[in-house]
């Protein structure tokens, strides 16, 4: 039978495995041998699988003449160039709304560990200081704090919605203001990280350009001030983010995400102001499971229907 599903980097195991017991998929080699692997295999190629760890660009899309679809596994897309989709005609799924809670329930949680440190207490205790140095010092209060949503989406909504719990006035940036979100509109991202105490990054990651929370979204955030990234890495100005924690010019930082994931800047190991996570957003066993689901619900919905689930870019000719 010939191979219709290509598989690009690694994919959770639960959907490896299917696409190998039930479509036979391929994996595109990374190396030299793509170039003879497409030769044999390019035109039989129906549609991707993959979970953003290759790019996927108007290359590789070009180079496949009968790509219909690519079903990617996760929210965010950015490692798939969606504008030559587009304009090739192929539809591209993402997993969005079934990690929506998971990835707030982390924001809250980084959060809550950044601003009462929490994480540099445990480690306190772990170190045997406790009864040695005494209590551990204070932390900062998230009840009543003022917070910034960059990217009031669905994540960004979501975690909105949690602090309401704590009594936080919220303001929010998006390029356009949301008519009826209840939330006060900043028109920048300086304005946002200027009026608030704490600036959470929700919104989309961008493969390029430079990062919207830039030098002076830091610089106006301010040494009372915490940044929470549970968004992607690129978004930041990490060399300046670095800098501006070492020079004692944030208050701290939550960070879920970096520039140069698994690499994380070595200065932040030693700063107890900065909560560092493995990229654990949507890392539970049910979300997870639900984001698989969703992916071998839209390749399945792709190759018998013609349809897509949750696209990102609506299928067109192919
Ligand atoms: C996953 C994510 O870690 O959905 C996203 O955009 O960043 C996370 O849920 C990632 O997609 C794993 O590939």
């Amino acid at each position: 039978m010939a191979t219709t599903v290509l598989q690009v980097g690694g994919v959770p195991p639960s959907i490896a495995d299917a696409l190998t017991a039930k479509y036979q998929a391929m994996m595109l080699p990374i190396d030299a041998e793509r170039e003879d692997f497409l030769a044999v295999h390019a035109n039989s190629i129906r549609a991707i699988v993959d979970a953003g760890q290759i790019p996927i660009d108007a290359d590789l899309m070009g180079a496949l003449p009968n790509l219909g679809a690519i079903i990617h596994f996760g929210a965010g897309y950015e490692t798939i160039d969606v504008d030559a989709a587009r304009r090739l005609g192929i539809g591209v799924s993402n997993t969005p709304d079934v990690l929506t809670d998971t990835v707030a329930d982390t924001a809250i949680g980084l959060m809550l560990m950044t601003m009462r440190r929490l994480g540099a207490a445990e480690r306190y205790v772990r170190a045997g200081r406790w009864p040695v140095d005494g209590p551990y010092p204070f932390g900062h209060d998230v009840t009543g704090s003022r917070f910034g949503i960059l990217g009031l989406g669905r994540i960004g909504s979501a975690i909105a919605h949690r602090l309401t719990g704590f009594n936080c006035p919220i303001a929010y940036h998006n390029r356009h203001e949301l008519p009826g979100s209840g939330y006060r509109y900043a028109s920048s991202a300086v304005d946002l990280a200027k009026s608030v105490d704490v600036l959470v990054v929700a919104t989309s990651g961008t493969m390029d350009g430079p990062p919207l929370v830039n030098r002076d979204v830091l610089e106006a955030l301010g040494p009372d001030g915490y940044l929470i990234n549970i968004a992607r890495g690129s978004l930041v100005d990490e060399e300046a983010l670095v800098q501006l924690l070492a020079q004692g010019r944030l208050a701290g930082a939550g960070l879920d995400v970096f520039a140069h994931e698994p690499v994380v800047p070595q200065q932040l190991y030693e700063m107890d102001n900065v909560v560092v996570l493995p990229h654990v957003g949507s890392a539970t066993a049910r979300t997870r499971a639900a984001m698989a689901e969703l992916v071998l619900h839209n390749l399945d919905e792709y190759l018998t229907n013609n349809t897509l689930s949750t696209p990102v870019v609506a299928l067109s000719r192919r």
